[in-house]
Parts: C-alpha cells; sequence; structure tokens
C-alpha cells in the first residue's frame, strides 16, 4: 500500500451516498454464490439515519487498489474482485482508491455491507465512465452484497431473486418510495455495536447446508413478499408489522436449528423483544425484526417512534437508540 492516506492526498474522485436499508421480509440464503444469487426474494425498508459517502478514484500511479474505511486502511479482499467487475466493463485495468465513511457502527448486523456497495456501485461506475440505470446499478450492488441491490431504491423496496443464469434479471425495484409512505424504524443497540461473531454470509451457507428448517424458511418467503405488498398497497402497517416480525422470526429459527447452531441473540435482545410486545398490548403499533447481530429494530409509525425509543432506552444494556425515517435511494454527490 502507498504511503499516502485519505488524510494527506488532495481529494479527488467520484462521490457517493447510500442509505443502508432493514429486511421486513428477510433475505437468508443464496441459489449461487459464484454470483451473489439469493434463494429467493426478500423486501425492505431504505433508513435515512444510516448512511454511506463513498469515493473512488481510478489511479494510473497505483499498483494496488487500496481502501480506506472510517479512515482507517482495510482489507481489499471482498473489494478488487467487485471492481474488477467494472474494470471489466469498462475496458479498463486502472487500480482504485476507494474511501468509505460509516456514520454507523460496521458489520455488526446494521447492514453496512448494503449501504456500502451501493454506494459503491454508484460511485464506482461513474468513477469508470458507465452510465448505468438503477436497475444495472442495482445488480452490480448484489455481486458485492445481496442486500445493497436493494440500497439503489429509496423507501420500499423488493428483491426479485430472478430467473436468468447470469443473475441479469436479480434486482431490486422500488415498491413505494420515502414520500409514498414515511414510516419508522427505531433501532436499538444492543451491546455497544460490537462486531458480529459469524458474518450473514458464512452464517446464511452454514444455515442451508445443515438446518433442517432451511427448506422451510425458504418456502415461506413468497407468500410473506406478496402479503408484504398487499399490506404496502393498503398502507396497513399493522399486517406489514406482523409479517415483519414473522419472517425475522423464521430467519433466526432456521438459524438457530443449523448444526452447530447460529445465535445472535443476546439476553438484551429478548428484553427489547419482550418491550416490544407490551408495547402492543398497549396498544402500539410496534413490529420487531433482527439481522445477524444482537439489535433489535422496531417497524413503527412515525408518530409512534419517540414512543418506542424511549422504550428502548429505558433497558440496561441498550447502549444507544436511533430513530429513522424512510430514505432515499443511492447518488452521487460530488
Ligand atoms: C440478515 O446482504 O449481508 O441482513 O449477499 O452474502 O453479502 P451477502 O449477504 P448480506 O445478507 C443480509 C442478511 C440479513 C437479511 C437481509 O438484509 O435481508
Amino acid at each position: 500500500m502507498s504511503q499516502e492516506t485519505p488524510l494527506n492526498h488532495p481529494y479527488r474522485g467520484t462521490k457517493a451516498q447510500a442509505c443502508a436499508n432493514i429486511a421486513l421480509v428477510k433475505y437468508w440464503g443464496k441459489r449461487n454464490s459464484e454470483l451473489n444469487l439469493p434463494a429467493a426474494g426478500s423486501l425492505s425498508l431504505t433508513l435515512d439515519k444510516l448512511r454511506t459517502t463513498t469515493s473512488v478514484y481510478f489511479d494510473d500511479k497505483l499498483s494496488d487498489d487500496e481502501f480506506f474505511l472510517d479512515d482507517a486502511p482495510s482489507t481489499t479482499k471482498r473489494l478488487s474482485p467487485w471492481l474488477d467487475i467494472i474494470r471489466n466493463r469498462a475496458g479498463i485495468t486502472t487500480r482504485a482508491r476507494v474511501v468509505s465513511n460509516n456514520g454507523f457502527p460496521t458489520s455488526s448486523g446494521l447492514a453496512s455491507s448494503a449501504s456500502a456497495f451501493a454506494a459503491l456501485a454508484v460511485a464506482a461506475s461513474h468513477a469508470a465512465g458507465l452510465q448505468l440505470s438503477d436497475s444495472e446499478l442495482s445488480v452490480l450492488a448484489r455481486r458485492g452484497s445481496g442486500s445493497a441491490a436493494r440500497s439503489i431504491f429509496s423507501g420500499l423496496v423488493e428483491m426479485h431473486p430472478g430467473t436468468e443464469a447470469d443473475g441479469s434479471d436479480s434486482l431490486a425495484t422500488s415498491i413505494a418510495s420515502a414520500d409514498d409512505w414515511q414510516i419508522c424504524m427505531v433501532i436499538a443497540i444492543v451491546g455497544g455495536g460490537v462486531k458480529k461473531s459469524i458474518s450473514s454470509r458464512q452464517a446464511m451457507d452454514h444455515c442451508s447446508a445443515t438446518s433442517p428448517l432451511y427448506q422451510a424458511w425458504i418456502d415461506s418467503v413468497p407468500p410473506d413478499i406478496k402479503s408484504a405488498k398487499e399490506a404496502i398497497g393498503q398502507r396497513d402497517l399493522e399486517k406489514l408489522g406482523a409479517i415483519t416480525e414473522g419472517s425475522a422470526m423464521a430467519m433466526h429459527a432456521a438459524a438457530l436449528a443449523s448444526r452447530p447452531p447460529i445465535r445472535y441473540w443476546q439476553p438484551a435482545t429478548l428484553a427489547c423483544l419482550n418491550r416490544v410486545s407490551e408495547l402492543r398490548e398497549e396498544g402500539i403499533s410496534a413490529y420487531p425484526t433482527m439481522d445477524a447481530g444482537p439489535h433489535v429494530k422496531v417497524l413503527t409509525s412515525i408518530s409512534e417512534s419517540r414512543r418506542v425509543a424511549d422504550a428502548m432506552s429505558e433497558l440496561s444494556e441498550v447502549s444507544e437508540v436511533i430513530i429513522s425515517a424512510s430514505g432515499p435511494g443511492a447518488s452521487l454527490i460530488a
């Protein structure tokens, strides 16, 4: 790696930003690891508060790709093969300097790979001189991380597993933009945003290989997506929330049944889930979901989000609470 760092190197490059998203109907399993093709669809909410900003500069002077994440040099193991896809497409061999900053804990089940590869798809394609549609950007982002395909779009988004062998139709589309239906997610961070013990990528592969509940999980996804889209069409938060909670619990049930088990849950996770159930008994629209980490994310309305956030904050071991409304799609900012 060269001695230049983002701190002493004059800023150059194409800059983009993208928001993370949280799946309401989860993606958990692949049908092709090489092309990163999901085994089933998924449905998500893009979140305004969880943003990644990334700049990409293709520089003839570089002998290797360079990656700085949150101001520290980082591994290019996942980045370089992905940049090769862009280079092949643009007909270039130039190495790139990539500088990325997350405004939230990285790699702890807060969907940082989603915003990361979505921002990267926009910045890198532009820096390489490619003019791509949102659908093409979604396909590219998916090659980096399945959930990233959804972060190209605003608000409520559907990921289509696709049928083509090359994955050209495995991409996301918009269902309702952030302006169409403003709903909210309250994120209760458990354990201070520590790095997760097993990545979602490794975990879903292990689950598909060993869990007796894996096929039942995959079979549950299409009807959940259909019902979730009906609920969105009707702006029915209660119906969407019930599917959201059910999909997350089914995904974690399949993961828990893996051999050996995959268990992201901490005692504080359960405390959050119990509190959300109580809130619902008190008449609040609050529906929990969880990803590959101990944090609990609660789908709710804008008007009830403060009450939900206060209830989460009162629990010991909840180190931080973030309230986020629906967010915009990925975009170029410089
Ligand atoms: C639990 O998108 O991180 O957050 O495609 O291997 O990069 P890769 O997986 P990734 O998986 C996300 C899993 C999840 C559920 C979801 O976001 O749908």
